[in-house]
């Protein structure tokens, strides 16, 4: 085990030495989707207007972040991130930061045809866009929306855009979409975007999750080998939560993202942001460390740093969703940005 970090340590390592470098900053909880596995039809009740960190609290903790804590990783979340006002603005600044991180943006996709070119001269280096089907009637069915030409007129516009390389992002549900796999890869490789399926996890706000029903890696893999040729991607898996092959020899890849059934916790680099500025140190985290009341009260960077590193410290060995004592987190996935 790792000793414990004093006040001037720089990164944040956790007590089984973990270091995260990569932070997941989630801007909004809203969405202009419903997905069944995320949101019920209603939506949820959303965080309050002075609860939310404005942009320039939200760029200052990333600041922090940078220079104090040793990250070299921006993601952008939501909710859906594209309706948060000032995203490009926020891109800028931290696109502005030294050392410059690598900058990204998890998204539902629409509107991004049209803000794609301007996020990018931000300094946006590259997005992630769910999409769960092909067919334009189950994704209205299951995001309770019909926008699915807008998803992929906003996939086409990352690309031109050179916001690459563009990721999908698929679950796969019971009943409701699990015939699609090797179709959404056909996809993927004709547009040369790069494909993951998640397996479903347990995070939704309705607690609808059920582990007799999820749709597996295994079985995923064993529908896609049954058209095309697997093999194992020579590349550095890193802390990524997405273990790859290579498609028909490559270079195109597919990824699988089994949390459930192939748990990478023990190599994990993140470290979230909640849009209320919490920081959790894990997407199943029950606590959260207040980083917005210590900001407001007047604390300064390295007081801010300090709550930070102390966050990271009690991160636990994995998310135990085996465990017979596993809860569910009180947050919903769409309020902590996956
Ligand atoms: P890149 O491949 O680098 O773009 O990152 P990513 O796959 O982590 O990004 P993305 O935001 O697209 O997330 C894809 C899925 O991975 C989402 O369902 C996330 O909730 C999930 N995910 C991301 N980080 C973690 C993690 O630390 N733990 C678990 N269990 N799931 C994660
Ligand atoms: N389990 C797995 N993935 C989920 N996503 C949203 N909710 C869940 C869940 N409960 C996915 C979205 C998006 C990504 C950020 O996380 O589809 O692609
Ligand atoms: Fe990291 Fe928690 Fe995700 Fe595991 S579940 S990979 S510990 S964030």
């Amino acid at each position: 085990m790792t000793a414990a970090p004093t006040t001037t340590d720089g990164v944040l390592v956790d007590r089984y030495g973990r270091v995260a470098r990569d932070l997941r900053v989630s801007l909004t909880d809203k969405c202009n989707l419903r997905c069944t596995y995320c949101m019920p039809a209603e939506g949820l009740p959303w965080l309050a207007g002075p609860q939310l960190l404005d942009d320039d609290e939200i760029v200052r903790l990333i600041r922090v972040a940078v220079h104090r804590l040793g990250v070299t990783e921006v993601r952008f979340t939501g909710g859906e991130p594209l309706i948060r006002p000032g995203l490009a603005r926020i891109v800028g600044a931290v696109a502005a930061l030294e050392p410059r991180p690598r900058i990204s943006l998890t998204t539902n996709g629409i509107g991004l045809d049209r803000l794609a070119p301007t996020l990018r001269a931000a300094g946006l280096d590259r997005v992630n866009v769910s999409l769960d089907t092909l067919d334009p009637a189950r994704f209205a069915a299951l995001t309770r929306r019909d926008r699915h030409a807008d998803v992929l007129a906003g996939m086409a516009g990352a690309a031109a855009a050179g916001l690459a390389p563009v990721k999908l992002n698929a679950v796969l549900m019971r009943g409701v979409n699990d015939d699609e796999a090797p179709a959404l890869l056909r996809f993927a490789l004709a547009h040369g975007y790069e494909l993951r399926f998640i397996e479903q996890m347990p995070l939704d706000a309705q607690h609808g999750w059920d582990r007799s029903t999820m749709v597996v890696a295994d079985e995923i893999l064993a529908a896609l080998r049954a058209e095309f040729t697997l093999t194992a991607d020579p590349g550095e898996r890193g802390a990524a939560p997405a273990e790859t092959w290579l498609v028909d020899g490559g270079p195109a890849r597919v990824g699988v993202i089994a949390s459930v059934t192939r748990p990478f916790c023990g190599d994990c680099d993140r470290t979230r942001l909640t849009a209320d500025g919490q920081v959790r140190n894990c997407l199943f985290a029950t606590e959260e460390s207040d980083l917005r009341a210590a900001l407001r009260a007047g604390a300064d960077d390295e007081e801010l740093a300090r709550r930070w590193r102390a966050a990271m410290w009690g991160k636990r060995a994995g998310h135990g969703i085996d465990d017979p004592t596993f809860l569910q987190p009180a947050r919903p996935m769409s309020a902590i940005g996956g």
